[in-house]
């Protein structure tokens, strides 16, 4: 097809020429539409803080948005999660002679002793639980949280 030294050049020519033009057309019709000049009135400020609006939600679902970060703030509970991560594996079932959680007549003498006390068991150990119920990275809070919560159940 090609038997002259111009014809080369022809087709050398186009073959660049024809695929710049499709991505020069791409590109303006993509950018269409965008008018980044400052002074016209897509930059003005208001139409800025507009299309900022849109980016950032409307107002409902900003609300939608904080009622999920504070109910996954009442999950995240440190007492909570800790009792779910560690303690109920003994104490949901009542396993190994741990009272079971939300049981009032297993917990009656118990809850005699006062919190401080059963606060220093769950961090020394009582004979089949382990120091800390087996959180050793727990710290003191954490665990005093977490029998709290044990026994926010009961009432
Ligand atoms: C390996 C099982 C096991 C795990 C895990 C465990 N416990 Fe216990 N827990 C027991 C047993 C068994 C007892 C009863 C000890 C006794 O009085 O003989 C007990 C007793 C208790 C008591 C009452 C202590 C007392 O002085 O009467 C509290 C409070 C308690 N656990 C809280 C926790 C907390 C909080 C965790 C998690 C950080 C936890 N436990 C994890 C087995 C466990």
């Amino acid at each position: 097809m090609i038997s002259t030294p111009k014809q080369l050049v022809i087709v050398v020519l186009l073959a660049f020429a024809v695929p710049l033009t499709v991505i020069l057309l791409v590109v303006q019709f993509i950018t269409s539409g965008i008018n980044a000049d400052p002074n016209s009135s897509a930059m003005s400020d208001a139409a800025i803080a507009e299309r900022m609006q849109v980016l950032n939600g409307n107002a409902s679902t900003q609300s939608v948005n904080k009622a999920a970060s504070d109910s996954a703030i009442a999950v995240a509970d440190p007492g909570e999660s800790l009792y779910n991560t560690v303690c109920q594996a003994c104490h949901a079932a009542g396993i190994a002679g741990a009272p079971k959680t939300g049981d009032q007549t297993v917990w009656g003498a118990r809850l005699e002793l006062g919190n401080d006390v059963l606060y220093q068991s769950v961090i020394k150990g009582k004979n089949l639980m382990p120091a800390r119920g087996g959180a050793t990275n727990a710290s003191d809070d954490d665990i005093k949280a977490a029998v709290d919560f044990m026994l926010s159940t009961l009432q």
